[in-house]
């Protein structure tokens, strides 16, 4: 029986589940980019400004994120690498300080730390909610941790109340990345408004885009200052003159990516609420198939899935992720296996320490030797070696959730024999 079912498989030369290409971030099929996006870019055209100061859409986009947030300030910047630098940048910390961060994220959440001549120290995650574990996280805190990053991976919420504790209890920051999370809630607080200064971004592939950017939110007016002067190369706009008062780049949102990012804004809560529908729906559909798992939700937390993270049993079945992730995408599923694949400190970049010239600062300033172990983040490596990235996008129509969840059936019992 099992054999044939496998005979069956697309891989193996059978009939695929699907064939019709689902919609991807790709392209205009799977964003939200219309006549509005296009209105504020000619006006902005026709303007003939296109600097933020001196146009209006990069502000209207703050004051629209910082609304949909629930924060008093948002400062727009380039990326969300900038963001988090930006973030980090306000907290203000001594070289050689330390960064608590997880081992999966982007390389937006980390680099920027080295940037600034911290230290990252990683602390595991949970392995059901690929978020930062705060046990581990408290496991990490030393006299010089300064703050805690906190990746809201996938769309799925950190326990914010855990870490803020940690965070407390060591006089450290607590930093959301909400790069993935636009709107994702625990317990009715949505992601970026826990955090003392919380970093967004809106490059190509986010619930919402404008090719790249980026912004913080905080509610703490210091903050919101040291975040707009180190976005403008430390210039105080609101003093004016041409003093340079801190050490500051330039990351600040033009007006043409502002228009794009403005009109987005009102478009995200369909965005999520429609992704929300479509992983509800297949998490529905795959429920009994044997030895997957959808992704696991804490009592009270709304995912905002900017992928839907499928677990492979790949000790039960024998059959690993990558076979798993092909075997979907000949039937029509492309499901990519294990996001990084790796911790992201597991690259030449950090175990070479590559930093400035051959120095390896600021490693050296750490109040001890900093060193990267894939062992030391077993929960993280086991569930990235476990981890389909399943899509998921607000223009799925439910004959393409229905064909995934089918493809999900058929691959899953196949390998099940
Ligand atoms: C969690 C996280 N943080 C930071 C970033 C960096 O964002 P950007 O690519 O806009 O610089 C990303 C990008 O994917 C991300 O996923």
């Amino acid at each position: 029986m099992t054999g044939s079912l496998k005979d069956k498989l697309a891989i193996n030369g059978g009939t695929p589940v699907r064939t019709k290409p689902l919609p991807t971030v790709g392209g205009i099929a799977g964003r939200t980019f219309g006549d509005e996006e296009l209105a504020n870019l000619t006006e902005v055209i026709r303007s003939g400004k296109l600097f933020r100061f001196g146009g209006h859409f990069v502000q209207d986009f703050e004051a629209g994120l910082a609304e949909l947030i629930g924060m008093k300030h948002a400062v727009a910047v380039t990326s969300g690498t900038a963001a988090v630098h930006t973030a980090l940048a306000a907290i203000d910390f001594e070289p050689g300080d330390e960064v608590i961060v997880p081992p999966i994220t982007d390389m937006g959440s980390i680099a920027p730390i080295l940037a600034l001549n911290g230290v990252p120290v990683f602390a595991d995650v949970d392995e059901r909610t690929l978020c930062m574990d705060p046990a581990a996280a408290a496991a990490q805190v030393t006299s010089r941790t300064r703050a805690i990053v906190a990746v809201h991976l996938a769309g799925n919420m950190c326990d914010v109340d855990a870490l803020g504790e940690v965070a407390r209890g060591c006089g450290a920051a607590l930093v959301e990345d909400c790069a993935q999370a636009y709107l994702a809630e625990d317990n009715g607080r949505v992601a970026g408004s826990i955090g003392v200064i919380n970093a967004f971004s809106l490059q190509q592939s986010k619930h919402i885009s404008s090719g790249d950017g980026g912004a913080v939110v905080t509610n703490d007016p210091e903050l919101a200052s040291k975040a707009a002067m180190f976005m403008d190369k430390g210039w105080d706009r609101v003093i004016g003159g041409r003093e340079y008062l801190v050490l500051g780049l330039n990351y600040r949102m033009n007006e043409l990516s502002g228009a794009v990012a403005t009109a987005q804004i009102p478009k995200v809560r369909e965005v999520v609420g429609n992704r929300r529908r479509w992983a509800e729906s297949l998490t529905s559909q795959i429920a009994g198939v044997p030895n997957v798992k959808p992704p696991y939700v804490r009592p009270g937390v709304k995912h905002s899935y900017w992928f839907y993270p499928l677990t492979w049993d790949v000790d039960a079945t024998g059959v690993g992720i990558g076979d798993f992730c092909k075997a979907l995408a000949a039937e029509g599923l492309p499901a990519g296996a294990g996001y990084i694949q790796h911790p992201i400190f597991d690259t030449p970049c950090m175990r070479g320490r590559k930093t400035y010239g051959s120095s390896s600062y600021p490693y050296g300033q750490a109040g001890r030797d900093i060193v990267y172990r894939n062992e030391d983040v077993p929960a993280a490596c086991r569930a990235m070696e476990r981890l389909a990235v399943v899509p998921i996008n607000e223009n799925f129509t439910q004959e393409d959730v229905d064909g995934m969840a089918e493809a999900i059936r058929k691959v899953a019992l196949a390998f099940s024999g």
